[in-house]
């Protein structure tokens, strides 16, 4: 698809931007690299031009494995403890007919083998009693581990607290331009081979989170927002047992309206 006068790559970057689950080469990503994502998220629009973005580039093996350590063990006990399922069952898909008729969420097609007899039932009392039996939870955070420690770049996004003021417009307008800058960044990676993925599991549980803030030493008046693991992607790769990123979407009359909210638009 591509629109007279402009760029197609820039078509193909945002067509073919993905989130990468499975490791990365070990290769360390360039400091120039670094530095012209960096300077992409920069050129994203923010409140009055406010900027209020402020980055951690982590290549320090040392950190690396101690975050990478706080992500599995949060994995394990967001599985252990079934939170991870209970806050997020709403966007699992387990059928083709399911996703075709929605279009969003994640399908689970694709689960760890000891849990593919209980796909449709992944998320009740017994199978969870049963996927803790069978250690499933420590598997997926020493898999999460692995996947974070393996990594040669981690990226903190934090937010200058003078202008997220959660409750406020502000705070609002500064995660707006964050993600416009976190987009710009996604853009940019796959055009030089890299990949990028949420390092999320620690935001799930404050005491994990408070570990990351510390390790990172993150003054008072910064916000630490998302960490990020980036590397250059394999040419061939496994898909991992549960795969974050999914090619569904919406149909346009799924998600736009013409003229008032009351009219879907007409594909
Ligand atoms: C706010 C936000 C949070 C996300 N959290 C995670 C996450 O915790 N782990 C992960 O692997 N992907 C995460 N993603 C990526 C989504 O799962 C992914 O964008 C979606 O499934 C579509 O896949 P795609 O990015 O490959 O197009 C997140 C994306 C956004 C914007």
């Amino acid at each position: 698809m591509t629109t007279p006068g402009m760029d197609a790559r820039l078509l193909d970057a945002i067509f073919g931007r993905r989130t990468t689950n499975g490791p990365f080469k070990p290769d360390p990503v360039p400091k120039e690299v670094q530095h012209l994502l960096l300077q992409a998220a920069g050129a994203a629009p923010s409140h009055f031009n406010s900027q209020p973005w402020r980055f951690v580039l982590i290549e320090n093996r040392g950190t690396i494995e101690q975050v990478a350590e706080i992500s599995g063990q949060s994995m394990t006990t967001l599985i252990e403890q079934g939170l991870f399922f209970n806050r997020y069952k709403k966007y699992f898909r387990f059928t083709e007919a399911e996703m075709d008729a929605r279009r969003d969420g994640i399908h689970l097609d694709h689960l760890p083998a000891p849990l593919r007899p209980f796909t449709q039932h992944v998320f009740s009392d017994a199978a969870q009693g049963l996927m803790r039996k069978l250690g499933v939870p420590r598997k997926l955070g020493e898999d999460n581990r692995k996947l974070v420690a393996g990594s040669p770049l981690l990226l903190a996004v934090l937010l200058d607290k003078e202008e997220y003021r959660p409750g406020e417009l502000s705070g609002f307008y500064s995660v707006f331009g964050m993600g416009a800058a976190m987009e710009n960044i996604w853009l940019t990676v796959g055009p030089l081979g890299l990949g990028i993925q949420f390092i999320s599991t620690p935001m799930e549980l404050p005491e994990q989170w408070a570990k990351l803030k510390s390790l990172l030493q993150v003054p008072p008046e910064l916000e630490l927002m998302a960490v990020y693991r980036l590397g250059f992607v394999p040419e061939t790769g496994n898909r991992p047992s549960i795969d974050w990123s999914s090619r569904h979407r919406k149909r346009l009359s799924q998600y736009v309206y013409r003229e008032t909210c009351t009219q879907p638009e007409q594909e």
